[in-house]
């Protein structure tokens, strides 16, 4: 009779122990994957504060990317169409943040169409953009944050490159 229940509790323990390390397996996958997506999130948060912007911006001598790369646009740097109130909604930088996301190599700005398009030749650049040479050098500081943007990509995104 005392050896039957202490089998039966025993199993119940082997049982308890197995169901807590399921749960910890559990608990770990959760916050693996939470972390995943929130460095993904930030990722986009610097693209939405920081690099969306230069699109809108009027560069002396230049017309805004904006203007040229939107609904007119035909080639794959096409952003959204800017609403009358001239901010994009949030629904709509993320798409702006996906379609950019495919025009750079993470990690790499010198391998990046987005960055090397509009780059004067001489710093670099593709030879020919028809919507000018907006940057005349890679010390330009928006230039520059676009770099910014593709060097900690990888690293935001929390894939290992
Ligand atoms: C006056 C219009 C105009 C403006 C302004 C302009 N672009 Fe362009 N862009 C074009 C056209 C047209 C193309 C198609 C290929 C070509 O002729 O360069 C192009 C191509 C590109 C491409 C390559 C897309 C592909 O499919 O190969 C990128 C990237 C790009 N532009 C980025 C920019 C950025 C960034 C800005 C602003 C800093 C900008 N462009 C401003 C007209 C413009």
């Amino acid at each position: 009779m005392t050896g039957t229940m202490r089998t039966a509790s025993t199993a119940s323990a082997t049982r308890q122990q197995m169901l807590k390390t399921l749960l910890t397996g559990i608990t770990l996958q959760c916050a693996v994957a939470s972390a995943g997506a929130q460095s993904l999130n930030y990722d986009y948060e610097f693209f939405k504060a920081r690099v969306e912007p230069i699109f809108l911006q009027k560069r002396a001598g230049h017309t805004r990317c904006v203007v040229c790369h939107a609904e007119r646009s035909n080639n794959a740097f096409r952003l959204e169409k800017l609403p009358a109130g001239g901010r994009w909604t949030e629904e709509q930088s993320r798409r702006n943040y996906e379609m950019a996301s495919r025009l750079v190599v993470p990690g790499e700005p010198d391998s990046s169409l987005l960055l090397l398009q509009p780059l004067a030749p001489e710093a670099g650049g593709n030879p020919y953009h028809s919507g000018g040479r907006q940057f005349e050098t890679k010390d330009d500081p928006q230039w520059k944050i676009l770099a910014e943007w593709v060097a900690g990509k990888a690293a935001r995104e929390g894939r290992a490159y």
